[in-house]
């Protein structure tokens, strides 16, 4: 049985809202929701965007965790909140009933480092709200990992609301490794149904495709375009969309939801003694909705191929759960240490290094695993996350097709399933699209200066296609990759586009001589041609490609340009960069 909770009327609420991108900050708001219910607290926790923000100025004890993404932006799935947080006509008190605490997750070797959870700290006091505590600023770069912050953070958030609920400091809590009660409820059917498993349905009508609707798009081609004695292998790949309403731009992005492979699925289901035909439906324990890309009944082999993310690194909060539900003594008192802060060390070198996966870590405790309860799946494992990838190809050129350049990265993209090889691609791969950060002009005359060494490349090939096929000119590339004859991508595509006059291309292969040559340096030689299109032709100009060192030492070289040809001082050059930076004519997409 269940540990059942009852709470009395006199019980706080609270709220925990998250912004999470790659699902670090949903963990972080459940293992808060956790402490809450443990602390006898009644506790929600959802996704900003779905939970109704005009309810705010009824509410009086919230948390809000947020990742921030890519250039300091909003997680997706709180771009709603965010537009609306911010709308002037908001009056100043409106949140002067509400106290609030913001944790902030990010990563400090990006320039805007948490810019999400400042910003909203300061909106939130601006709109009258009480801060508990000052706003925690975790960092992924940070050698005990982000705990180091969130762990403290929490620990004055909870003497705070001690304090404000007095009734509270007297509770006893729940013990820690006590299990609460499971997010669903699962119901087997005694009859299998007819079930489509949610994987092929081609959204109706003129629905676009979405996370939740996903358009089956046939893989036509597979190939790799890097020589075989290069050291990475990248894929260049094409999907036909016909008939799934799918529109990009150059710039946007396509989403992809891996799968789990099927030796995994069955090892899994071998493990937990689950029948992977059989059939359930799910019913929320709480007042939360059932996730909407599990279909209505539901076969286990579907909800763990293409739901549980049984192939990632498990996170603290697993081993923290797993142990709650051990009754053997050698591993529930192995799987409290993983889950103590002091343990944290022994837990990197058991699994973050060698990359262990949540399955192998069920194979190496095989008492707990057996006595896992089928309701807490949803609870110990997150959703498999989609995938994003700069769409390579533009309907212009290519109608009904999308395409993407993709490196091979070993270990992380599970997609390939990389230990493996390749062999796993499915014909038909789920998939939508999402609007890029990255814009282009829509003026006929305005020159594009795009700089994309490697894979980086791959939105601006977009790009280019685009213009071309609607006559725009003045289109300058550099690429950089290591040699000409290695990994040169989409060469023959450049040389046609440069003998048609349509592409000014700049090449900087690093290693086909003794010393480095970069796209920086190839940038400082056009200083000139630089110089006059952006000054006086009003040229945009773009940067995709690794973090690292190469987009700030191409913004060094465009600012010496600005210096050598424009007489401008240090100073002066970076205003210029920073004011095109705020008309959105200078644009940077980079990644690590
Ligand atoms: P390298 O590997 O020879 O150092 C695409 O990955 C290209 O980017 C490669 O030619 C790579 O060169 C180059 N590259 C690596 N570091 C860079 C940096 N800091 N600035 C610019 N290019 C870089």
């Amino acid at each position: 049985m269940y540990l059942s909770v009852s709470f009395t009327m006199s019980t706080p609420s609270l709220l925990i809202l998250y912004g999470s991108q790659t699902g670090t900050a949903q963990d972080t708001a459940q293992r808060i929701g956790r402490q809450a219910q443990r602390r006898w607290l009644q506790v929600r926790v959802l996704p900003l965007d779905d939970y109704n923000v005009a309810n705010l100025i009824s509410e009086s004890l919230v948390v809000f965790v947020c990742a921030t993404t890519g250039q300091g932006d909003p997680p997706d799935n709180m771009k709603k909140f965010w537009r609306f947080l911010f709308r002037k006509s908001l009056p100043a008190g409106s949140l002067c009933q509400l106290d609030c605490a913001v944790l902030g997750l990010g990563d400090s070797s990006y320039p805007k480092f948490n810019f999400v959870a400042k910003k909203l700290h300061k909106r939130l006091v601006q709109l009258g709200a009480s801060a508990l505590v000052p706003v925690g600023l975790a960092d992924d770069q940070h050698d005990l990992g982000q705990d180091a912050v969130i762990d403290p953070w929490l620990k004055a958030f909870w003497d705070k609301v001690c304090v404000l609920y007095p009734s509270l400091a007297g509770v006893t809590p729940l013990r820690e490794y006590e299990p609460l009660p499971p997010k669903y409820v699962f119901h087997f059917l005694d009859t299998v149904k007819e079930t489509t498993d949610g994987r092929m349905r081609i959204p109706e009508g003129s629905a676009v495709p979405s996370q939740s609707h996903p358009f089956p798009a046939r893989l036509v081609s597979n190939r790799r375009v890097t020589d075989a004695s290069h050291f990475q292998d990248v894929r260049h790949i094409e999907f036909d969309i016909t008939g799934s309403n799918i529109e990009f731009a150059a710039g946007d992005v396509v989403m992809m939801r891996p799968c789990n492979a099927p030796e995994d699925v069955q090892q899994f289901c071998q493990l937990l003694k689950l029948d992977p035909n059989s059939q359930f439906t799910l019913s929320a324990t709480d007042n939360t909705a059932v996730p909407a890309s599990l279909p209505q009944p539901c076969t286990v082999r579907h909800l763990v191929e293409s739901y549980l993310d049984i192939a990632a690194v498990p996170r603290r909060s697993f081993f923290e759960l797993l142990s709650t539900f051990s009754t053997n003594n050698l591993e529930k008192e192995k799987l409290i240490e993983f889950s103590s802060a002091e343990g944290q060390d022994e837990l990197h070198s058991y699994c973050n290094r060698p990359r262990r996966t949540a399955l192998e870590v069920l194979a190496d405790f095989p008492h707990t695993t057996a006595e896992l309860k089928v309701d807490y799946l949803l609870d110990l494992f997150p959703e498999i996350q989609p995938r994003s990838f700069s769409i390579a190809s533009s309907l212009k050129a290519h109608p009904h097709r999308l395409q993407i350049l993709v490196a091979v990265v070993r270990y992380k993209t599970k997609l390939f399933k990389p230990r493996k090889g390749l062999s796993i691609w499915p014909v038909y791969v789920p998939l939508w699209v999402k609007k890029g950060s990255m814009k282009f002009p829509k003026e006929m005359d305005t020159p594009v200066i795009m700089v994309g060494p490697g894979t980086g490349v791959a939105p601006f090939r977009s790009a280019l296609q685009e213009r071309i096929a609607e006559g725009k000119a003045d289109n300058v590339l550099f690429f950089g990759c290591r040699s000409e004859f290695k990994d040169f991508h989409f060469k023959t595509d450049w040389e046609e586009m440069r003998k048609a006059g349509q592409l000014a291309l700049f090449c900087a292969f690093s290693r086909d001589q003794e010393d480095k040559v970069y796209v920086q340096h190839r940038v400082e030689e056009q200083s000139k041609l630089l110089w006059d299109l952006i000054a006086n032709k009003g040229a945009y100009f773009y940067i995709a490609g690794n973090a690292k060192q190469m987009p700030a030492s191409v913004c060094d070289a465009l600012k010496a340009a600005f210096q050598q040809e424009g007489g401008l001082s240090v100073q002066e050059a970076d205003q210029m960069l920073d004011a095109m930076e705020k008309t959105g004519r200078f644009q940077s997409e980079t990644w690590s």
